[in-house]
């Protein structure tokens, strides 16, 4: 008999694959169910370019939680109310870590970072500082005058845009665009006191091209997020790009925060204290609790307001507004209410938004089919548990689809329609208790930013209805504008929303 090299060659390279395989297969016996797994790249295949939907297409074969194999990081993912309340409710600090993505830490970004950072005192601190800011009630209503003053600025250049384009195009306006420089604008007056998008603010633009390029390489998949061991490579250059943009955005905040610590020593006055100021005025005494904020991580902070505030904001009030125009029954009904509680003669305040039950419906409706991060922030064991039965070991990655469960046709009656009225006199919210209704998580690391967000989502919102009628632009109709989804770092309409405004109110 002869042996032919090349099959020897094949028998050597598949024989270890299939030993990995079959290995890996059997030690997985009191894990959740898993898809089956290449060798080496695991289950990487199976997310594809939308993971939140291809994992939701794992619900029904593989039930509530699912197991991956991500290259060689293990995860679990969540996919349903029931399992999301297990993990929040009765293992919240257990998997109150964070598993941080390769690109973060840049520049040692992840060890300043409130959002991608490791649980612990650091992070407390910061928590602690940012939840007094961004979280309470009486602190976020005393900006309100500096949200209507950013969503007036909207308006008007929505105005203008429109006086140039009307007579030469029917295209309309891109909407996100609009809605992007809204949600920017109301951070940076909360955190610096600053409008940078005045066109005589100096350094504004240069700011906001280096976050815009910043985020981008924040929603890039990364190699090295699945194979750890080529961290020191940096396979597609992701860590060494973010590393530049976010230089160049650091520099500037730097700036910003030099230019405040000069002011502060001059004894200059400003109406009211911003989050810089809280920032700065914190002193840690560097023992447990009080950590001390380095200048470096003061910078870190005022970069991540602006990351994790303004796209999530923006995108989820266009997609509300897609949703609004492909059902004009709901379109009609949330202006009726905007009309019945302000009227024509006056201009739409944030605290009319509360006499607006027709509106809330329909941001949590909006949130519910369109969270802005649909697997929230990827979440790290902590030690070793039992979860729901399986043995879970520690450092395992944990994403909670939060996309999926606002489809569980367990929690939801026809959950793919959009039907605000489903949420009038329903006690649901998305205050990290109905766990059937999560875009802004829950637990320890729920949102810290929700309280403005829901805001600036309300009186956005309202105030585009009441001083705009609406039509499609591009020659779209109801039936076919595209809802095609885009991944980044937060999920976007893959084709923006042209629209045409015709003025409706003051
Ligand atoms: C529609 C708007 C928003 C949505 C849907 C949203 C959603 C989320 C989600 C899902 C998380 C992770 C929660 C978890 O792991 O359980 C998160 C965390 C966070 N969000 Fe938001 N967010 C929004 C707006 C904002 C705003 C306006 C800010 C601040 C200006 C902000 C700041 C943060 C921060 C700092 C964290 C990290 C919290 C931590 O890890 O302790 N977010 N957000």
């Amino acid at each position: 008999m002869e042996y032919c090299p090349t099959s020897l060659l094949w028998l050597g390279l598949l024989l270890p694959a299939l030993l990995v395989f079959v290995l890996s297969r059997q030690k997985r016996t009191n894990l959740p169910p898993q898809p089956p797994a290449w060798p080496v790249i695991g289950n990487i295949l199976d997310l594809g370019t939308m993971p939140h939907q291809n994992l939701h297409s794992f619900r029904a074969e593989h039930g509530p939680v699912t197991w991956l194999k991500l290259g060689s990081v293990n995860t679990m993912v969540i996919q349903s109310a029931r399992a999301a309340a297990e993990l929040f409710k009765g293992h919240d600090l257990t998997f109150a870590d964070r598993k941080c993505p390769h690109a973060f830490t840049a520049l040692g970004y992840d060890q300043g970072s409130l959002a991608v950072g490791r649980y612990g005192g650091y992070w407390r601190v910061l928590r602690r500082l940012c939840s007094a800011e961004l979280l309470m009630n009486k602190r976020v209503n005393e900006m309100a005058h500096l949200r209507q003053k950013c969503v007036d600025s909207m308006i008007m250049h929505i105005e203008e845009e429109m006086a140039v384009k009307q007579a030469t195009t029917e295209q309309g306006i891109d909407l996100s665009q609009f809605l992007f420089l809204l949600a920017f604008n109301v951070v940076g007056n909360m955190v610096l006191s600053r409008d940078l998008l005045d066109p005589k603010s100096k350094d504004g633009p240069e700011f906001f091209d280096a976050m815009n390029r910043f985020m981008e390489w924040a929603g890039k998949p990364n190699v090295a997020d699945f194979m750890p061991v080529l961290k020191w490579w940096d396979p597609q250059g992701i860590k060494a790009s973010m590393a530049k943009d976010m230089g160049r955005a650091m520099k500037i905040a730097e700036g910003f925060v030099k230019e405040r610590l000069e002011e502060r020593k001059t004894g200059e006055i400003r109406a009211t204290n911003d989050f810089l100021d809280a920032v700065l005025d914190y002193e840690g005494d560097g023992k447990e609790g009080h950590h001390k904020i380095s200048s470096q991580n003061v910078n870190i902070i005022v970069l991540e307001m602006f990351l994790a505030g303004s796209e999530t904001t923006s995108s989820t009030i266009e997609w509300a507004m897609a949703e609004l125009l492909r059902h004009p029954e709901s379109m009609k009904k949330a202006k009726d209410e905007i009309d019945e509680v302000v009227g024509l003669n006056r201009k739409l305040e944030e605290n009319d938004t509360e006499k607006m039950p027709f509106l809330q419906a329909v941001v949590k409706e909006t949130l519910r089919l369109h969270p802005p991060l649909p697997l929230l922030l990827p979440r790290n064991a902590l030690k070793d548990t039992n979860f729901m039965g399986f043995d879970i070991p520690k450092d395992a990655q944990v994403f909670v689809n939060a996309w999926g469960i606002g489809r569980d046709p367990d929690a939801w009656e026809d959950p793919l329609a959009f039907k605000p009225e489903r949420f009038l006199g329903s006690k649901i919210d998305y205050k990290g208790q109905n766990f059937e209704l999560i875009p802004f998580g829950s637990g320890r690391r729920m949102c810290v930013g929700l309280s403005l967000a829901h805001r600036v989502l309300h009186l956005g919102l309202a105030t585009l209805l009441h001083h705009f009628d609406w039509e499609l632009g591009s020659g779209l109709t109801p039936a076919t504008l595209d809802m095609s989804e885009r991944v980044g770092i937060t999920l976007r309409k893959l084709h923006p929303l042209k629209v045409i405004p015709k003025k409706h109110g003051v």
